[in-house]
C-alpha cells in the first residue's frame, strides 16, 4: 500500500532561505511539448470539477454534533517577528517557542463521526458503501484512507494534514500581509490550514477552498473552517475538557482573530511531533455544535459570506469559475503537498495560471521528491518555465530526510 516518505524530523524549522535555491542552469529543456499544457478533458472516471452547495441536508447532516478537534501548534519562521499568536513550552527543552494555533481535524476525528453515526463503519471492510454523512462511496473511501495515503482518482490525501501545508502557514503568519479586501483560493486544500490561516487575518478576505473529495470537504475542510472562524473553541465551552496537563500562554495583543482572545490562557502542552508532525500529537478535545438544521445552516451561512467550496478535478475548475475579466481573479492562490503525481502537473498549472490575477501570486508547497510516486517540485519549476509565463523564486525551504520548499510564481513584467 502506498505511504507518502515522511522523517521524523519533518516538522524542524530552518532558518528560512530567501534566496532562490535552485540552479537555474540545470532546468533542462522540457521533453514535453508545450501543447501538452492545456488541459485535457476530465475523463470520466474522475469526479467533475463542481460547487459544494452547503446548505443541502447532506451537507449539514454531515457536520457532526460533537466536533472533535485538534490544536495545531505551528512554530513561527523568525521568533521575535510579532507573527505569533501564542507561546507553547517546548515540552523537550522547556523552552518557550512562538507559535500560530490553528485548530484542526483528523482521521480519527473522521473516522469515530462515523463510526458513532452509522454501525456499518468499522476498522474493517467496510459493509455496504453508503452512508447518510458520507454519500455515496464515502465509506469506502475512508476505509481504504486509513490504509493507504493516496488512491489515485479516489482519494487524494486530503484528510490528513501533510507537512508543507505546515510549512505555507509559517511562511504566511511570517509576511503579515493584509489581505482586506482580496481574493485567495487554495487548491487541493484537505484541511485547509493555509487558506484558513488567511481567512482568521481578516473579515474581508474571500477565500475559497478546493478539493478532489467532496467527503474532505465535508467532514474535515468546513469543521475546520468552523473552528477557526464562526465556531471557535475559545468562544464555546467545549464538551470535554479532559486534557488539562498542558501549558500554554495565549498573547493578548497578538489574536488570531480580531481581537477575540482577550483573557485566554488555554490549557495545552507543546509537544515536539514525531514522526507525522502533521497529523498527530496534539491536543484532543470536543466541542458541541448546534444540532437543528437551522443552527448549522446559520453557521454555514457565515462561511459562504467569506468562501466558497469546489469539488473534483482540477480540469474543469477554471471553467466552472468563469472569470468574466482579470479582476474577477484571484490575488493569491495557495497549494500544498498536490505535486506529487507529475501527470496532474500540467492541469495543475494551467488552473493556477487561468485563476491568477495579473500582480497577484502564488504559492507552491512542496517536497523536493515524492518517492513511489514520482513527482518533484524540479520539474514542476521546468514545466513553468518552459511556458515562459511566470517567473519563479524558492521563497522557503527546510532540509530534512526530504527536503521541503515553498514556490512562488508571479507573471513576469
Ligand atoms: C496530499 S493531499 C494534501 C492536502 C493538503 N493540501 C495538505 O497539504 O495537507 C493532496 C490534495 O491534492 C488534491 N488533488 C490531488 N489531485 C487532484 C486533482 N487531480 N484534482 C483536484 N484536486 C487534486 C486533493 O484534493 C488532496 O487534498
Amino acid at each position: 500500500m502506498f505511504k507518502f516518505n515522511f522523517s521524523a524530523n519533518d516538522l524542524e524549522f530552518d532558518d528560512p532561505e530567501l534566496a532562490n535555491q535552485q540552479d537555474d542552469d540545470q532546468l533542462d529543456e522540457l521533453s514535453t511539448p508545450l501543447e501538452s499544457l492545456s488541459v485535457s478533458p476530465t475523463p470520466s472516471n474522475l469526479v467533475p470539477a463542481s460547487l459544494l452547495d452547503l446548505q443541502t441536508e447532506t451537507c449539514l447532516h454531515s457536520l457532526p454534533l460533537t466536533l472533535h478537534y485538534e490544536l495545531a501548534h505551528i512554530p513561527v519562521l523568525n521568533q521575535g517577528s510579532g507573527a505569533a499568536s501564542a507561546i507553547a513550552i517546548d515540552t523537550k527543552t522547556g523552552k518557550e517557542q512562538e507559535v500560530v494555533t490553528l485548530y484542526k481535524r483528523n482521521l480519527e476525528d473522521v473516522k469515530f463521526q462515523i463510526a458513532q453515526e452509522d454501525d456499518n463503519f468499522g476498522d474493517d471492510e467496510p459493509q455496504n458503501a453508503t452512508n447518510t454523512v458520507t454519500g455515496p462511496g464515502g465509506v469506502e473511501m475512508l476505509a481504504l484512507a486509513g490504509k493507504s495515503d493516496l488512491v489515485k482518482g479516489v482519494y487524494e490525501g486530503g484528510l490528513k494534514t501533510w507537512e508543507c501545508a505546515l510549512d505555507l502557514v509559517a511562511y504566511l503568519a511570517e509576511q503579515k500581509e493584509n489581505y482586506d479586501g482580496k481574493k485567495v483560493l487554495e487548491l487541493g486544500c484537505g484541511s485547509a490550514l493555509p487558506g484558513i490561516y488567511v481567512l482568521t487575518r481578516s473579515d474581508t478576505v474571500k477565500v475559497d477552498l478546493q478539493d478532489y473529495n467532496d467527503q474532505v470537504l465535508k467532514l474535515v475542510t468546513l469543521p475546520n473552517v468552523l473552528l477557526n472562524t464562526h465556531w471557535r473553541p475559545d468562544q464555546h465551552q467545549p464538551a470535554d475538557e479532559s486534557d488539562e496537563d498542558e501549558e500554554i500562554d495565549t498573547k493578548d495583543d497578538q489574536d488570531v482573530a480580531d481581537g477575540d482572545q482577550d483573557d485566554d490562557e488555554e490549557d495545552d502542552e507543546f509537544e515536539e511531533p514525531e514522526a507525522d508532525p502533521a497529523d498527530g500529537d496534539f491536543v484532543s478535545v470536543e466541542l458541541d455544535l448546534p444540532d437543528s438544521d437551522e443552527g448549522k445552516r446559520a453557521l454555514v451561512s457565515k462561511v459562504e459570506a467569506q468562501s466558497r467550496l469546489f469539488m473534483g478535478d482540477w480540469s474543469g475548475l477554471v471553467e466552472l469559475m468563469a472569470f468574466n475579466n482579470d479582476e474577477d481573479k484571484y490575488d493569491l492562490i495557495l497549494t500544498s503537498e498536490t505535486i506529487y503525481a507529475e501527470e496532474s502537473h500540467a492541469k495543475l498549472y494551467a488552473t493556477i495560471k487561468n485563476s491568477l490575477k495579473r500582480g497577484g501570486k502564488a504559492l507552491v508547497a512542496a517536497k523536493t521528491f515524492y518517492f513511489g510516486v514520482g513527482g518533484d517540485i524540479l520539474s514542476f519549476r521546468r514545466l513553468i518555465e518552459k511556458d515562459g509565463v511566470f517567473d519563479t523564486k524558492v521563497v522557503f525551504s527546510a532540509q530534512a530526510f526530504v527536503r521541503r520548499e515553498i514556490l512562488e510564481l508571479t507573471f513576469k513584467a
